[in-house]
């Protein structure tokens, strides 16, 4: 696992728009097939998402060959919903950038049979070949995606009922009522996550410092699903300096080193 740490949300957010772009421009530049990306919401992805918008108007990049899977969307809410993530990504991205509408796939919340959606979205990623690069963020208790704690850490794609303090900590997306937060999502697995060939994660704030805590220095556990990128042989945490406020000086300290030696 690399740690990158940024003095800020903004330089993180930096590092991880060009990172992606690098990404997706190596692998045209070498073959056709398209490039598969896990994207996620929340207000961490903003200014990577921002950026990225920034590089297409300015034809430094090009979604044209990208297909898109999003990690979550709340059951029950109509997409038109402004906080559902349907709205929130054409909102933030889609609407943006150039990519084909039929690249991007984002669960349907509002399926009549929800298992199955679940396991269709599965089966699509796999005729896509798998992902190639997953961005996430994580939850102030250290979930990835909708993996509320508990989760395995082999679960694909299925419904999930939200803990009571995700509710809280999303309710303000939903006037400040977590009564108001629906109280079920459908998510992407922790294993659908892990199977990327490569995972990002943002983590910006005071707010993540515990999730980070024990995502970098506590056990692989489903107490804390982002513990899961332990596992992966291909996964960055980038993050600023208020995020990383509970790891040991030690730690703090390598990961900076790191960052030197690699030149990243
Ligand atoms: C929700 C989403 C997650 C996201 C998390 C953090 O729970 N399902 O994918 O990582 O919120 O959101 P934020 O970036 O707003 O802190």
């Amino acid at each position: 696992m690399k740690v990158i740490i940024r003095n800020n949300s903004s330089e993180g957010s930096l590092w991880a728009a060009r990172h992606i772009a690098e990404r997706i421009t190596r692998k045209a530049s070498v073959t056709d097939k398209p490039f598969v990306l896990g994207l996620c919401t929340g207000s961490t992805p903003l200014e990577t998402y921002a950026e990225l918008i920034r590089m297409v108007k300015d034809c430094e990049l090009s979604f044209r060959n990208v297909i898109t899977f999003n990690m979550d969307e709340y059951v029950g809410i109509p997409e038109e919903h402004p906080e559902s993530y349907h709205s929130f990504m054409h909102r933030s991205l889609f609407d943006h950038i150039d990519i084909p509408e039929e690249n991007i796939h984002i669960l349907n919340g509002n399926a009549p049979d929800l298992e199955k959606e679940c396991r269709e979205y599965e089966e699509a990623i796999s005729r896509e070949g798998g992902f190639d690069l997953f961005l996430g963020g994580v939850g102030e208790d250290g979930h990835i995606a909708f993996n509320e704690p508990f989760s395995s850490l082999s679960s694909r794609t299925r419904p999930i009922t939200l803990t009571a303090d995700t509710r809280r900590v999303n309710s303000r997306f939903f006037g400040g009522d977590p009564d108001a937060v629906p109280a079920k999502a459908l998510t992407v697995g922790v294993a659908t996550v892990t199977s990327s060939q490569e995972v990002v994660i943002l983590a910006f704030g005071s707010k993540k410092a515990r999730a980070l805590r024990d995502a970098i220095e506590g056990p692989l556990s489903h107490a804390c699903t982002l513990s899961c990128l332990q596992n992966h042989p291909c996964s960055t945490i980038v993050c600023d300096e208020d995020s990383v406020g509970e790891l040991k000086v030690n730690s703090y300290r390598y990961f900076k080193a790191v960052e030197e030696a690699e030149g990243m």
